[in-house]
């Protein structure tokens, strides 16, 4: 047995992680700090109080202790913390108990995470201000979010968050593209812009799941990190405001000879060059950022650890554009040395993107980045 602290809390663990994998005692992953960290700064930055949250696949249980601890007072109505594992009760009990958190309003159960997120409003004695509808539902599973999206659609309160990692990047970056068409009803592009596209592709399959019974939901947040996605949706009921999420999905088109891309609602388009365009695609070309979120998140921020990322997606949230420049992969392309992306960035008026240490967002044309290399 061991002790693992993260920020405010201490956790046992049956054995420590050396490999982190399913097979865990209790799955515990340090890799997601980060995940939780940002789950907290922006529960605690947008305007939200008295919230039902609710914790669906929570592992150790250390992203609802880390809320009961961390969230601001005013925020939680009362929290719902669910894992299938056989020993999550006894184990969530005990980090309670080690962590001194006497909570009357929370609630523990043990049951597959689609009945628990359905079932809450069949409860006959449910807490006080909870109607069977969740403010927040964080879904933090191993792999595909899609086993359980509907059941988090279903119950998500109007104005709610949904909360999605997905940590089955290659099926959405399209490592085997039979997968992706599967699983995500969309095709994928393997090329410098795979994460942006393969982050949009999951935004578009949710939003696909949630307009089919009115609930529009846009992304407030989204990034790609590590070796995962993750994207904070807010749900908004209402025909108008799911038709216009529908017109923001397109194809995002690509062209392996010149490197020019743009999006459209054609598949099949050629290139100026006279190429064919390889495509991407059905995905959500919208915002990927609310600026004012970011905006306060960036600055009013608790991690150091998270200050880089925070950094970059405020000046990312500056640019709201499909695909980036890779200045890299363009000198490479030109046969030039790289130039410094300080030059570039002020060269394409741009701003950098999370998506590569070398990728700049810009509204200018390929013909005018690529002046930087004639
Ligand atoms: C990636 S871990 C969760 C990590 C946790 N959210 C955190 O922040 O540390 C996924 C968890 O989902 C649980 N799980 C898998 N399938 C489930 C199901 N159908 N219903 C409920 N829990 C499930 C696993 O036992 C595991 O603890």
């Amino acid at each position: 047995m061991g002790l693992i602290k993260e920020h405010s809390i201490t956790l046992k663990t049956l054995s420590l992680p050396s490999k982190i994998n399913r097979q865990m005692e209790t799955f515990y992953n340090p890799l997601m700090i980060s995940n939780r960290n940002i789950a907290i700064l922006l529960l605690n930055t947008l305007p939200l109080k008295n919230m039902n949250l609710a914790d669906p696949l929570a592992g150790s249980g250390i992203r609802s202790l880390r809320f009961l601890k961390e969230l601001a007072p005013v925020k939680i109505n009362h929290l719902f913390i669910n894992d299938l594992k056989e020993n999550f009760p006894k184990v969530f009990q005990e980090n309670m108990a080690l962590n001194k958190i006497k909570s009357s309003n929370l609630s523990a159960f043990n049951e597959d995470a689609n009945l628990f997120l359905l079932n809450r409003v069949n409860d006959s004695k449910k807490p006080a201000n909870f109607c069977g509808y969740f403010d927040y539902i964080d879904l933090d599973p191993f792999g595909s979010p899609n086993h359980f999206l509907s059941a988090a659609i279903a119950r998500i309160a109007r104005g709610g968050i949904i909360a999605v990692t997905a940590t089955d990047t290659a099926a959405l970056t399209g490592t085997y593209p039979k997968v992706t068409r599967r699983k995500y009803w969309s095709e994928p592009l393997r090329n410098y812009l795979m994460h942006e596209t393969g982050l949009r592709i999951l935004i578009q399959k949710v939003q696909l799941l949630g307009v089919q019974f009115d609930k529009a939901l846009r992304p407030l947040l989204a990034y790609s990190k590590d070796h995962y996605y993750r994207v904070y949706f807010q749900s908004e009921i209402g025909k108008e405001k799911c038709d216009a999420l529908l017109k923001e999905h397109h194809y995002f088109l690509f062209c392996a000879k010149c490197l020019n891309f743009k999006t459209s609602y054609f598949n099949n388009e050629r290139c100026r060059c006279h190429h064919d365009f390889t495509f991407a695609g059905p995905l959500w070309t919208g915002p990927l950022l609310d600026q004012k979120l970011i905006s306060h998140m960036a600055t009013n921020n608790p991690f150091p650890e998270e200050q880089k990322l925070m950094d970059i997606l405020h000046q990312e949230s500056m640019i709201n554009v499909m695909g980036f420049y890779d200045s890299h992969v363009l000198a490479q392309h030109f046969g030039k040395e790289p130039v410094p992306l300080a030059t570039v960035l002020k060269a394409w008026k741009g701003v950098r993107t999370h998506f590569s240490p070398t990728g700049v967002k810009t509204t200018k044309t390929l013909e005018e980045v690529a002046r930087l290399y004639s």
